[in-house]
């Protein structure tokens, strides 16, 4: 790679994508990091510049992998160590970032740490690697995170005779952070993976490794002191690689993973995703730029990720319970759909197919401040499966081609990993990469034309964000600012064809310039400056000065 900029993930495009779903090399019905590595090329072309991989080491998969047994190999089912570096090494020589998952809070109770724990007295110092108690009572402040699955936050465990911490489910017991040897523990498994090649880490739930009887058990002190202790640590040994917290906060408590510049690199805004959905849904600007104008400014060297979609249900729980009812209910209306508090569907069939809606908030997505996430598929607009379990719906092979499953496999049927999707709306006969490759006009070739036009403009990444009054609520408008880039920004939410009267008197005398088709609009004068958007529209102009 040509001199990488330190702070490279504020001009990348991330692909969250799962292995074990994506391309199948042996014919064993799972995908693996062979069939990853042979599927570059097409991640290449679309444009995105890191991959982020879903869990990777051995693991009883009762959690997808977030279990894990052993944080320094590959599970057998995707490959092996040398699998994983020769896909690194084709990832880099395509100029291809790759994220990684540092599961820091859980293991998995099969994992030797906590079998050696379970086992050890009370008081030794191989049991105080997790957290128990003799009264399940403790730390009653803390909420149950999977609700339809758990009702406690304590286990009982026969063998240890006392009761273990998990904020997942019970077989995913909480690593215990005051312990000096987790912490030493946790920086090993993090220079394990950096040594590898990996350019990125995201810290996987981040906000909990800490408990105090008192508080809710989230965002403690304790927390950010360790990352910090972290971030130390890969400024000394792995300058230029990068750590991103799923921290699933309110803005005020999700910017503290950034301390002082001297925490986590990157953040995902949890709070902004659900948002957008109600700013379609109810085709007014309000609840994105309410919930920005809370955000507070983040360090200069820090980034947020932004997303519509993962391999989770879309969560609700950053906001209010009406909130939570109307997105339930306009979203949700097969109880099916719900799982814990959020809705288990992916992109395409959350917008009722809908290609201009598609369009609208994938736009949304690459102009906003931050670093676009996109979860993989979604740029073909897969749908998803009910009535597979938990969140197995929305993680269903990546549909390749019309040929023999998808070309995801060569496996029987009956043997995927699991199975795609047979709706006739989604199903992957028509929906797939290579039908749509053939069409010039697929959300395919769409979504590949805005990541390179998004790549061409640094003020995606980089710059500031001016927002401009539109003249109307059904409108959101804003400029992207930097130095030696600005771009305007106009999103039409409502189903309607809207005349707009932008206020762009801060940038009188220039010239928009569309930037799909270079068509220059009129000039800029002192005022309101007029447009038309049709349903759902949206234009991004570039402001140039007259020629
Ligand atoms: C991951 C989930 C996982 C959970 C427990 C997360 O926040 O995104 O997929 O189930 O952590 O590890
Ligand atoms: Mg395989």
């Amino acid at each position: 790679m040509k001199t990488p900029p330190v702070d490279w993930y504020k001009d990348a495009v991330i692909y969250e994508l799962r292995v074990r779903s994506f391309c199948d090399s042996n014919g064993d019905g799972v995908g693996d990091l062979p069939g990853l590595t042979g599927k570059l090329d097409y991640l290449k072309d679309l444009g995105v510049t890191a991959l982020w991989l879903l869990p990777l080491c051995p693991s009883p998969m009762r959690d997808d992998g977030y279990d894990i047994e052993d944080y320094e190999s590959i599970n057998p089912q995707v490959g092996t160590l040398d699998d994983f570096k020769a896909f690194v090494a084709a990832a880099h020589e395509r100029g291809l970032r790759v994220i990684t998952e540092l599961v820091l809070n859980h293991t998995s109770e099969r994992h030797p740490w906590f079998q050696r724990a379970r086992r050890a007295p009370a008081g030794h110092p191989d049991r105080d690697w997790y957290v128990w108690s003799d009264d399940p009572k403790r730390y009653g402040g803390a909420r149950v995170i999977f609700k339809d699955f758990e009702e406690s936050n304590w286990a009982w465990d026969e063998e240890a005779k006392a009761w273990y911490w998990h904020r997942f489910y019970s077989h995913q017991p909480d690593l215990n952070f005051e312990h000096p040897p987790v912490r030493e523990a946790m920086k090993a498994v993090l220079d394990h993976w950096f040594a590898l090649g990996v350019d990125g880490l995201r810290l996987d739930a981040v906000p909990y490794l800490f408990e105090r009887e008192g508080t809710s058990c989230e965002n403690l002190p304790e927390t950010h002191a360790y990352l910090k202790e972290i971030r130390a640590h890969v400024d000394a040994r792995w300058p230029g690689r990068m750590l991103l917290a799923e921290a699933n906060q309110w803005p005020e408590d999700a910017v503290r993973y950034f301390g002082a510049g001297d925490e986590c690199h990157m953040a995902f805004h949890f709070p902004l995703m659900p948002r957008l959905f109600m700013a379609m849904r109810r085709e007014e600007r309000r609840p994105i730029t309410e919930i920005l104008a809370r955000t507070p400014d983040i360090p200069a060297s820090c980034q947020w990720a932004l997303f519509l979609r993962n391999h989770d249900e879309l969560t609700l729980e950053m906001v209010t319970d009406e909130d939570r009812d109307y997105l339930w209910r306009e979203y949700a209306k097969d109880p099916q759909a719900r799982l814990n508090l959020g809705i288990r569907r992916r992109l395409a069939p959350l917008l009722n197919n809908d290609r201009r809606r598609m369009e609208l908030m994938n736009a949304l997505l690459f102009s906003l401040p931050g670093t676009p996430v996109l979860y993989y598929g979604d740029e073909i607009g897969m749908g998803d499966d009910l009535r597979l379990g938990d969140r197995s719906g929305v993680r269903t092979p990546m549909q390749w081609s019309p040929a023999p499953n998808a070309g995801f496999s060569s496996a029987d049927p009956g043997r995927l990993v699991v199975p795609l999707v047979e709706d006739p709306e989604y199903h992957w006969r028509t929906v797939n990469v290579e039908t749509q490759a053939r069409n010039e006009s697929s959300l395919l070739n769409w979504t590949k034309r805005m990541i390179a036009l998004r790549s061409r403009h640094r003020c995606f990444g980089r710059g500031n964000t001016v927002f401009v009054d539109a003249g109307t609520d059904h409108a959101l408008a804003f400029v992207r600012e930097c130095p030696d880039d600005r771009v305007l920004c106009v999103f039409n939410l409502s189903r309607y064809t809207r005349p707009l009267s932008l206020n762009l008197s801060r940038w009188s005398g220039l010239v928009p310039v569309e930037l799909f088709g270079g068509v220059r609009f009129p000039v800029v004068d002192d005022g309101r400056w007029p447009m038309t958007l049709g349903p759902r529209g949206f234009c991004w102009f570039g402001l140039e000065a007259p020629r």
